[in-house]
């Protein structure tokens, strides 16, 4: 088994200590919109978000402990007060943690592709999940899921439309290969240079 490297870190919250709905205002110290990344793998692409949007503040998720790990380390080098950092599964920690209607934007990039037919059950991303996730969007978030699995953007791509309350930002497209500005990750950039296209999905909560 993994050792799991303890994380002490003033970014890191360790979801034990939590009870109930935490005061997200209180532990960022101002009332600031929330954005969401899940899955945050090495914490690349949340740093950028935070330094870029200093207005919001930002809760990177990821259940891997190495890549919490390395992320508390990117956010404390790159200075930034407005990120913090858990390691927890997704669903539970939205149910349990998060306030109905108060995320201004979810980020899901590349999340575990689960290639094989069989396994495909096991993919987060699906119309179960976007209608629940339905719930603790405020009106205008932004939804964006990234993958480069052709079936699974194509899948997603197109069960979007099929779910009430989103309107397709990249409209008349389902997706893109591309969106101007939106930061590349570590697996993206692996699975370019591998000669692969990412299909990228943006929806806004009406
Ligand atoms: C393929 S990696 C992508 C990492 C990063 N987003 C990137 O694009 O470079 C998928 C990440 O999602 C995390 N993950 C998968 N399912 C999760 C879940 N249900 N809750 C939290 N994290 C999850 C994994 O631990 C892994 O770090």
């Amino acid at each position: 088994m993994q050792r799991v490297i303890p994380i002490e870190s003033p970014f890191f919250i360790k979801e034990e200590e939590l009870e109930g709905v935490p005061d997200w205002q209180a532990i960022f110290g101002n009332d600031h919109p929330l954005a969401l990344e899940i899955g945050c793998g090495i914490g690349d692409f949340i740093v950028k978000m935070a330094e870029e949007h200093s207005e919001r503040n930002h809760i990177a998720i990821d259940f891997y402990n190495k890549g919490c790990l390395k992320t508390c380390k990117r956010v404390d080098k790159a200075g930034l007060t407005n990120v913090r950092v858990l390691r927890v599964e997704a669903r539970k920690f939205i149910a349990e943690r998060i306030p109905k209607e108060s995320l201004a934007a979810v980020y899901i990039n590349c999340p575990d592709p689960w290639p094989k037919k069989k396994h495909r059950k096991r993919r987060m991303v699906n119309r179960q999940f976007v209608e629940f996730l339905r719930e603790y969007l405020a009106p205008g978030a932004d939804f964006y899921f990234a993958t480069d699995f052709d079936d699974y953007g194509i899948d997603v791509a197109q069960m979007m439309p099929e779910v009430e309350g989103f309107d397709n930002c990249q409209a008349p497209e389902l997706y893109s290969h591309d969106i101007p500005g939106y930061h590349r990750t570590k697996y993206m950039l692996k699975f370019m240079d591998e000669g692969k296209r990412i299909y990228f999905v943006h929806y806004r909560k009406a």
